[in-house]
């Protein structure tokens, strides 16, 4: 797949009714250690994958083929495809859709953690305060949060979130950056609703004040976050503050890799075509 096909993976997502945009889909192309591969069926545009060799994480992601064509073996053509490109890497992870889970089995993928994706329509007038702990993020900290990244995510998406930052600055926030962070978020906007993610934080309250900062800049967006299930309390604060759940997502990791990080500080993913 090259830029010239951009236009053929915005419908296919758009069929499927996916957020991408351009940026994203640019991203997988012109990014180092990334690719994506363009499935044609009769001479037209049928399915894609992609991937991103992160130092340390290999991701799949982008695995989508048209209505018309499912269940005629495409999408384990292009499973096949994604993972010849990152044979020999030492980790490999995607997110799983429950249309993808069954095939990603048969490629040796197995479940690892669960993801939910909520959504809420912002009104700045019903915001929960932030504390004056949290600012926005410039380049200048770019360094001290990529390296805390490199901790708690367990592989090196520095591409990924400087571009975001130079993307999305609106949504990019740090909490008491003096040193080592204590926390940061990043976004992006996207075909239906905003994203915001990655977030990390060293606790819960961070992560609160880092949400109600994005939101603040967001009055009428649609805002997604993806978060991990396991913290039944920052469920439930982010339900009380409106954002209502919308469909799961199952990590998934190649039989025998081992993912490294924290994932207790994770409070919100890249999103699945990220990590
Ligand atoms: C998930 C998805 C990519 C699979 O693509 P696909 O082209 O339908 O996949 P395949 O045809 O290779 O395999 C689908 C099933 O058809 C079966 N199949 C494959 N070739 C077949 C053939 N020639 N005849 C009949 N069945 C066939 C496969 O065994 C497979 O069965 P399984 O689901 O029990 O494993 C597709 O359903 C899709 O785009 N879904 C919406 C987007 C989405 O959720 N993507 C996943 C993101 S994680």
């Amino acid at each position: 797949m090259t830029v010239q096909d951009i236009p053929a993976g915005l419908a296919l997502c758009t069929a499927a009714g996916w957020n991408q945009i351009d940026p994203d889909w640019r991203f997988f192309l012109e990014s180092p250690n990334c690719g994506a591969c363009l499935a044609e069926k009769d001479g037209r545009p049928a399915g894609t994958v992609a991937w991103i060799r992160y130092p340390g994480l290999s991701w799949i992601a982008m695995m989508l083929v048209d209505p018309a064509d499912r269940g005629t073996g495409i999408g384990s053509q292009l499973m096949k495809r994604a993972l010849d490109a990152v044979h020999g890497d030492p980790c490999v992870g995607l997110d799983a859709t429950p249309f993808g889970e069954p095939l990603y089995r048969r490629f040796g993928m197995i479940a690892h953690a669960n993801f939910l994706r909520t959504r809420a329509l912002i009104d700045a007038a019903h915001l929960p305060p932030f504390t004056g702990g949290v600012r926005p993020m410039t380049p200048g900290d770019l360094a001290s949060v990529l390296a805390r990244d490199r901790e708690v995510f367990g592989a090196d998406r520095s591409v990924l979130l400087r571009s975001l930052l130079a993307r999305a600055p609106e949504s990019a926030w740090i909490a008491r950056p003096a040193g080592h962070p204590l926390g940061y978020c990043f976004g992006r906007p996207g075909r239906i609703f905003h994203q915001l993610g990655p977030l990390v934080a060293e606790d819960r309250a961070v992560a609160r004040d880092l949400v109600a900062a994005c939101c603040s800049r967001l009055d009428g967006a649609t805002l997604c976050i993806d978060i991990p299930t396991h913290d039944s309390t920052w469920t439930e604060w982010l339900a009380g503050t409106g954002f209502a759940a919308e469909r799961p997502f199952l990590r998934m990791f190649r039989a025998g890799d081992a993912p490294g990080g924290i994932p207790a500080l994770q409070y919100a993913i890249a999103g699945p075509e990220f990590a």
